[in-house]
């Protein structure tokens, strides 16, 4: 299975953040609307294992994954009316995008903060078999670097737990320029046929009727020994699992604070390697804040699984089934270059309890974080950001309450 099957190569992260956020970077703004979609597949039995998703949104692209039932070639139609007008439809090697299991297209040169209308269509592999398989048309969005005001909202530890997922779903806003997805999507991964129902068409749910998502993994994205097999579903900008983004005012982090325990855990089976990954993303920050569309944005925020600082940050004892509440590896390796960039606030989970932790002179800027894994507790943080303001809402999903909010004013 080719584990990528791009439109064109997208480069390292740091030749795309440095590209991007010149001009400006990975820019952030998309979504898509349930749509004017047409149903519409033919008779033949489809060639879709599931339903579509769109990960990575840029200000120049966004990445389709589809699962397949069956071996198939796929390519995308898209326009910016309903009648495309447009195909995507080689991979950077210059091959048809084609797999059994999945294939993720990366439809690029695109314009910035623009609605795209798009669908995927698919064809058996080989030559056997009747007939196309066609998804309805969708809509997505790039993201706009340079647009007045942003607005996204976060979903975490969702645990594959389908109630929750279908309720965050359902409360879904499709004017968002993105959703991000805060980690813990799943429990372990040991099975990797579980994947797609997991990262692409969970419980029921059309990701691809919501806006365009960004993820953040966990530490339970990361926990199993098929873990590593998540990235062939899922797509980042840049192509590795932190990246940075300007959204309108809004200068954005998306780090990965991996583990809860130390690598040589033996519950890892020897499989885990996130230390290094923790220190080279130290030495990308350094190099990430001083792109412009970054250093000179009104807001700036950092999102993480784990939070970066909690409210009883203790030591975990990690031979007594203990684990790390606090990124406390995160924090020692980041934290001088986040409080140097001028971070505002830093959004998390993990802890299953929405909380609120307000800056101070030690660490100058706000934690909040998500809730958790069951209806009753768990939340949609609503961020929103113009000339004027950035504001961040924890909410309720079982009664729509605003469990914690936190605004700031510009820096610039
Ligand atoms: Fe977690």
């Amino acid at each position: 299975m080719q584990r990528r099957q791009f439109i064109t190569s997208i480069g390292t992260l740091g030749t795309l953040a440095a590209a991007g956020l010149a001009k400006p970077l990975v820019a952030a703004s998309a979504n898509s609307a349930p749509s004017s979609a047409t149903a519409g597949t033919d008779a033949s039995p489809s060639l879709l294992g599931g339903t579509p998703a769109v990960f990575a949104p840029t200000s120049e692209s966004f990445t389709v994954t589809l699962p397949l039932s069956a071996a198939a070639l796929a390519w995308i139609e898209y326009g910016e009316t309903k009648s495309l007008g447009l195909t995507a439809s080689s991979d950077q090697w210059g091959f048809v995008p084609h797999d059994s299991k999945v294939v993720k297209i990366r439809v690029t040169g695109l314009k910035p903060g623009t609605r795209y209308h798009w669908r995927a269509v698919l064809k058996p592999l080989g030559g056997k078999g009747a007939g196309e398989t066609r998804t309805r048309i969708y809509t997505t969005k790039t993201l706009s670097p340079g647009a007045a005001e942003t607005r996204f909202s976060v979903w975490n530890d969702t645990h594959d737990q389908a109630p929750t997922i279908q309720k965050l779903h359902s409360l879904r806003r499709n004017d968002d320029d993105f959703l991000l997805w805060n980690g813990d999507l799943s429990n372990n991964v040991n099975d990797a046929s579980l994947i797609p129902g997991i990262y692409v068409s969970p419980k029921g749910v059309d990701l691809a009727e919501g806006p365009p998502i960004f993820l953040a993994r966990g530490n339970h994205d990361v926990r199993g020994l098929w873990a590593n097999k998540m990235t062939d579903y899922v797509d980042f900008p840049g192509d590795r699992p932190f990246y940075a983004l300007r959204t309108g005012p809004v200068g954005m982090i998306v780090l990965d604070t991996c583990e809860d325990k130390p690598d040589a855990h033996r519950t890892f089976k020897g499989v885990a390697a996130f230390e290094p990954l923790i220190r080279e993303q130290s030495r990308w920050l350094d190099e990430v804040t001083q792109q412009p569309a970054l250093r000179d944005a009104p807001y700036r925020v950092v999102f993480c699984h784990i939070p970066l600082r909690w409210t009883k940050e203790v030591q975990a004892d990690y031979n007594n089934k203990e684990w790390d509440h606090v990124s406390l590896r995160g924090r020692a390796a980041w934290h001088d270059t986040l409080v140097r960039w001028g971070a505002q606030v830093i959004v998390s989970a993990h802890n299953h309890r929405a909380t609120l932790i307000p800056a101070t002179s030690k660490f100058p800027y706000a934690q909040i974080l998500g809730g958790g894994r069951a209806i009753s507790n768990a939340t949609i943080i609503r961020g929103h950001a113009d000339a004027k303001q950035l504001k961040l809402a924890a909410t309720m999903i079982h009664d729509g309450s605003i469990s914690h909010e936190i605004s700031f004013n510009p820096l610039a």
